[in-house]
């Protein structure tokens, strides 16, 4: 399937939505294909300063061999899993983040390498994502399960543009935290922050990933 996608000129999002395992190959190459999807793959690779041919290398090593956390194919189920795998997860880890970044700037207040800043940018994550995902949960996804055919191009250029804006946030997790690299003699609470940031960074661009580029092409008009 890798050659047929790259042959055929498949965007990064379309990979990243047919080929099992791609993801991960696109994070490990730092490739955004959740928000900035719909770029070819060479276009990615050229804007990330990585060889094309090593990406495509490692894509085709993909072929067969990863059996993909697979999100359901039906659109309610699929809509489930977002809500059950995604959204209350964003919701249950989010506020203990925000408590260790509290924490770890207070207590380190005298280190330069602290993140300062972090836990007021993770609140600020919160709450947009918290209001983000209210709308889809009260308009959008229900509007999806009730009526398959309807052309839903508005809304959901909303969200994408609110996804957009997400994307923006993980670049500044990033720039503020060394790209979640932990500075030598880093506290247990610091390390658990850390490993949370990771987590939250894998969930919200394999969450934007299944909305931008699976859910939200099924619906005509939606692009
Ligand atoms: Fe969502
Ligand atoms: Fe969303």
């Amino acid at each position: 399937m890798t050659n047929d996608l790259v042959a055929r000129h498949a965007t990064v999002g379309e990979i990243a939505a047919n080929l099992p395992g791609a993801t991960a190959v696109f994070r490990r190459f730092g490739m955004d294909f959740c928000c900035k999807g719909n770029v070819v793959l060479a276009e990615s690779a050229r804007k990330r300063g990585v060889d094309l041919a090593e990406v495509e290398r490692a894509l085709s090593a993909l072929d067969g061999a990863v059996d993909r956390t697979a999100a359901p194919a039906a659109t309610p189920a699929l809509i489930d899993h977002i809500l059950a795998r995604y959204h209350e997860i964003h919701r249950r880890e989010l506020p203990e983040l925000v408590r260790l970044a509290r924490k770890v700037e207070k207590v380190h207040a005298n280190r330069a390498d602290v993140p300062r800043g972090l836990a007021d940018l993770l609140a600020r994550m919160t709450s947009e994502l918290v209001q983000h995902m209210a709308k889809e949960e009260l308009i959008l996804f229900p509007a999806m399960k009730r009526q398959p055919a309807l052309p839903l191009g508005a809304p959901i250029a909303c969200m994408r543009h609110e996804h957009d804006g997400h994307g923006e946030h993980l670049r500044a997790l990033e720039a503020l935290t060394n790209g979640i690299t932990l500075p030598a003699g880093a506290c247990r609470t610091w390390q658990a922050l850390y490993a949370g940031l990771a987590k939250l960074q894998d969930d919200l661009m394999e969450h934007i990933h299944l909305e931008n580029n699976v859910l939200f092409p099924r619906f005509a008009g939606a692009t």
